[in-house]
């Protein structure tokens, strides 16, 4: 019997895989006797002890079966079989398909349709990307100190899947004063992000079927935890002023939640009206629904006071959702949910289950910045750069773009629409190549929307482009955009179209 070695790892590494393969391959076969471990070492020219360090693992992995006086064996119950793709080197053929089940499918359709709709676009100069944030260098040195408070404090047991407390009271103050939220922090509930926040009421509200309103155009991965969860979607098309209630399926029970920006919609930027909201929360009364608030970048607002939050209005119907994604940075992976008190015990219970609560080291050093004044110290600094960048974009794309664009939903967040109303609609992509070749990025707002926008519009984030880039970035944009904008009567008959829908 030869015994040949694959010179990767650690020679009893080697040993171990080596016997592994002639098990599987039927050459030892099940019961008989393993090799003598002094002929074995001979053969391969090693150390008797690097033999039975093998032989040992071996007989812990249930491969050879140890009996005394007698010696060692290749365990009964093995029989031989192809070994597990990579696990044999040369012999790995392909992997065995998955076999998901009807849930399972669904999940994976879902969420291929809404993964990677937004990234950055590597290699890009100057990239106008949405949805991400990056921290100044105080905030690092703030929160790297912050970090040593729950080491210090030895938090390395499970925490409450509720989440910190010492967080939720900080969070609880800022929402009362900020968002007009008086909510106790029993009601308050830590999440992975918006994301956990809304997988955790997909899979709590909604069932195979069920209908669910969301924004359209809108948040992709809202769409999908609810695909995911076996809801049926309703995409109800927003206008200048947001979603509009009058367009919401009518009768008792007609859908059992509605997801809503109604501060910064996404990706349009509307503010909904006040009249509005009443209306949304007197539909969702009647037609027995929940209404999800995805208050994503409440924080930055550049004109006028803060929006009160729909939840300060009717805290049994609404659940509302914060995130540090845009107030921190993304990666932090933490968000809350605030509840009607009803669904606050089912959320908790979900929460557990799904990842026994979130990560308390981030917990506990978010709960220390907040406390030293370092959290509402750096939103106010990036409150001023966010400006200052929002300000220099709209500049610039005044001066580049004149009367061929349209701002909208630059009065807070981090990033607004440039509308384009001379561009064919499916000249965008044209466009966003031309950017590309010019080392732009720039992203349409088509791909966040089930129906087709009437008009050409890019969504322009400012989260991470460098103040000083901006100017340049929209003079390239603009260079791009007279290279795909058609001239003449075909121009003017396209910037006739109303950019919402009818
Ligand atoms: C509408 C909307 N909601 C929420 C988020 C943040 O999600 P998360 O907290 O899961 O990172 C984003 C990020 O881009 C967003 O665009």
């Amino acid at each position: 019997m030869v015994v040949s070695l694959d010179g990767r790892g650690p020679r009893y590494a080697q040993i171990i895989r080596a016997l592994i393969a002639l098990v599987e391959r039927g050459v030892l076969s099940a019961g008989s006797r393993a090799p003598a471990t002094r002929e074995l070492a001979r053969d391969l020219g090693c150390s008797r002890n690097v033999v039975l360090m093998a032989y040992e693992q071996l007989i812990v992995e249930g491969y050879f079966v140890s009996r005394e006086r007698e010696g060692t064996f290749v365990a009964r119950e093995l029989s031989p079989r192809s070994p597990p793709a990579g696990a044999g080197g040369a012999a790995a053929g392909p992997s065995r398909k998955a076999v998901l089940s009807p849930h399972g499918r669904g999940v994976l359709r879902a969420a291929r349709a809404a993964m990677g709709i937004v990234g950055c676009q590597p290699g890009c100069a100057v990239d106008f990307v949405h949805g991400l944030s990056v921290p100044d260098d105080r905030l690092l040195r703030a929160l790297r100190r912050a970090l040593s408070k729950p080491l210090r404090d030895r938090a390395f047991s499970y925490g409450s899947a509720a989440g910190d407390p010492a967080l939720r009271e900080q969070i609880s103050l800022r929402l009362r004063a900020a968002r007009g939220i008086a909510r106790p922090i029993a009601q308050i509930v830590l999440t992975s992000g918006t994301q956990q926040a809304l997988d955790i009421c997909a899979r709590l509200l909604l069932g195979q079927g069920d209908r669910v309103v969301v924004e359209d155009p809108g948040y992709e991965a809202a769409t999908a935890a609810f695909r995911a969860a076996g809801a049926t979607v309703l995409p109800v098309p927003v206008d200048r002023d947001g979603l509009d209630p009058a367009r919401l399926p009518a009768g008792r029970r007609s859908a059992k939640l509605v997801y809503v920006t109604p501060s910064h919609q996404f990706p349009t930027g509307a503010v909904l009206p006040a009249a509005r909201r009443y209306a949304l929360l007197a539909w969702a009364r009647r037609a027995r629904a929940y209404v999800f608030e995805d208050d994503y970048d409440g924080e930055f607002r550049f004109a006028g006071q803060p929006i009160p939050a729909l939840a300060g209005l009717d805290p049994d119907v609404v659940i509302y959702c914060g995130t540090f994604a845009k107030s921190l940075f993304p990666s932090c992976r933490l968000g809350y949910l605030v509840l009607p008190p009803a669904l606050v015990e089912p959320a908790v219970r979900c929460k557990w289950l799904t990842d026994r609560g979130s990560f308390r080291l981030v917990e506990g050093a978010l709960a220390e910045l907040f406390a030293t004044g370092h959290y509402d110290r750096h939103v106010r600094r990036m409150l001023r750069r966010y400006r200052a960048r929002r300000d220099t974009l709209v500049r610039s794309l005044r001066r580049h773009l004149g009367a061929e664009v349209e701002i909208e939903g630059s009065s807070a967040g981090l990033h607004l629409v440039a509308w384009l109303p001379a561009l064919p609609p499916a000249r965008v992509r044209d466009l966003v190549a031309a950017c590309r070749e010019r080392g732009i990025g720039v992203y349409p707002l088509a791909a966040h929307a089930a129906r087709p926008p009437k008009r050409a519009a890019l969504v322009l984030g400012y989260g991470v482009v460098d103040v000083n880039d901006i100017e340049p970035g929209v003079s390239k944009l603009a260079a791009a955009y007279r290279q795909v904008r058609p001239v003449g009567e075909l121009a003017a008959l396209n910037a006739q179209i109303p950019a919402y829908q009818e």
